[in-house]
């Protein structure tokens, strides 16, 4: 191996949780073989890019980092450009002609062979590493993880669902879950080491199954909240046909699991679901926030939600919009409809609705949301909330910004409070994103 710049790496990182915490993966397989993190790009002579594939404008970020790096390259001929995660998975080889600033290739499977990657790629020519392993967990790398409040476990990889619109199910391939066994012991070491947050990550993380020990979803939460009495439990995502009532009674029953769920709903018009092959009708999502609900009254709840999907009529968004309005979510992510190459709803269904439509009815759900969060963040004015200290804030370093278990974020003022202590805040204003407070005793 080459000594100095050519032995530190810098990742970027793109996409949802799952991916932050591969690059926490990434780092440390890496670091195994002695390789350095570069504290920013430009001290590091290897840049990975760990990427998402699932809209079309996340494509289009990482295609603007790869212009930049071949610039790079131009005058920086050692300089190796790896690029990881989901583009890659979906769309391949053609990668190389499409951006020939990349020297190598790796999925979501692969990353273990990113170290020998950088070793041969140093000798020249352009190297891809695609092959789906549908047993791969990385069980036994523990992630390199930054700060020392929350930590990101993945329980279970893949989508084993095909919803129409989704790139997911072909960029991470089939499901399959860590061990029991190999997720406690890592919830151990992380009380261990003062961590206090935890978030379970799965793309279903509902359907986790560790069938040798016999364990399911609910029964890993309650073995995880168990093993760690003082730590914040959080999950995330969890899929509407998937929810069970053993899971929502799990978190109800132990007061360190969050009372906070994310359950994307996708649109509110059964129509829509049908063609977006989700599985459920809205009637049965409803069904499930009513049983949620009714066995965790404080919960909150969030969404995701898609406007202008192949064949959206004005009635369909009509229904989205009420549906926002009869669950009132704390929050959402708010896309509009990006068709996907090779997805179901690409090879089968017309991308139909104007983008002017698209973009105008993604508005009109934003304008709605934005409301009803500043309404239900509003009731909040007043009341106390116990808040997990996270970071600075970004506007001063005299507050800091934590969580309620809700899920809500707190700016407050720092007194001499640091980063991982839980306290308790009075909460002074709101905004539909934030709240604003002091703290109590
Ligand atoms: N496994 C998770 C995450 C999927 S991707 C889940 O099932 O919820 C995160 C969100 O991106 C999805 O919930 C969906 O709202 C959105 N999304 C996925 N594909 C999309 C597309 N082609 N266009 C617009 N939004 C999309
Ligand atoms: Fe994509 Fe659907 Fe799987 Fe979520 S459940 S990752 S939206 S295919
Ligand atoms: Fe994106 Fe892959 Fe996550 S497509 S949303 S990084 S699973």
């Amino acid at each position: 191996m080459s000594a100095g710049r050519g032995n530190t790496f810098f990742i970027h990182t793109f996409g949802c949780q799952m991916n932050q915490a591969d690059s926490g993966i990434i780092t440390a397989l890496l670091q195994a073989e002695g390789f350095v993190q570069a504290d920013q790009e430009l001290d590091a002579g290897i840049v990975l890019l760990n990427t998402c594939a699932v809209r079309e404008n996340a494509v289009d970020r990482v295609e603007h980092f790869l212009q930049r790096l071949q610039g790079r390259k131009k005058r920086e001929k050692d300089l190796i450009v790896g690029v990881a995660g989901c583009i890659p998975q979906y769309k391949r080889e053609e990668m190389f002609s499409l951006y020939p600033a990349i020297d190598f290739l790796a999925g979501p499977d692969t990353y273990r062979t990113i170290p020998s990657l950088v070793e041969q790629v140093r000798h020249g020519g352009k190297l891809a590493s695609l092959e789906f392993n549908s047993f791969e967990t990385y069980e036994g790398v523990e992630p390199f993880r930054q700060g020392a409040t929350s930590a990101f476990v993945p329980v279970m990889r893949g989508c084993n669902n095909r919803c129409a619109y989704c790139v997911v199910p072909f960029t991470r391939g089939r499901e399959r879950s860590q061990p029991f066994i190999s997720v406690i012991s890592e919830v151990r070491k992380l009380v261990a080491s003062g961590y206090r947050e935890i978030t379970l990550l799965g793309q279903n993380v509902n359907s986790y199954c560790d069938a040798d020990e016999g364990y399911d979803f609910a029964a890993l939460l309650d073995a995880v909240s168990r093993e760690a009495p003082l730590v914040r439990i959080r999950f995330t995502t969890s899929h509407p046909k998937d929810i069970s009532e053993s899971l929502v009674r799990v978190i109800a029953s132990h007061a360190n699991i969050c009372n906070s769920i994310h359950l994307p709903v996708q649109s509110g018009s059964s129509r829509m679901l049908g063609r977006m092959n989700r599985g459920h009708t809205i009637e049965e999502y409803l069904e499930k926030i009513a049983l949620i609900r009714s066995i965790i009254p404080d919960v909150t709840l969030s969404t995701d939600i898609i406007a202008g999907f192949c064949g959206e009529q004005e009635d369909d968004h009509q229904a989205s919009l009420d549906l926002l309005s009869t669950v009132r979510f704390d929050s959402a992510y708010m896309f509009f409809y990006s068709t996907r190459p090779g997805t179901l709803a690409a090879e089968t269904l017309e991308d139909d609705v104007p983008e002017p439509v698209k973009k105008r009815r993604l508005q009109e759900i934003i304008d709605l949301q934005n409301r009803i969060s500043a309404e239900l963040f509003h009731e909040s004015i007043g009341t106390v909330v116990e808040v997990l200290a996270e970071s600075e804030s970004r506007r001063s370093s005299k507050q800091l910004m934590g969580r309620t278990a809700g899920n809500r974020a707190v700016v407050f003022d720092r007194e001499l409070y640091e980063c991982g202590d839980l306290l308790h805040v009075l909460v002074t204003r709101a905004t539909s994103a934030t709240l604003t407070g002091r703290p109590v005793q």
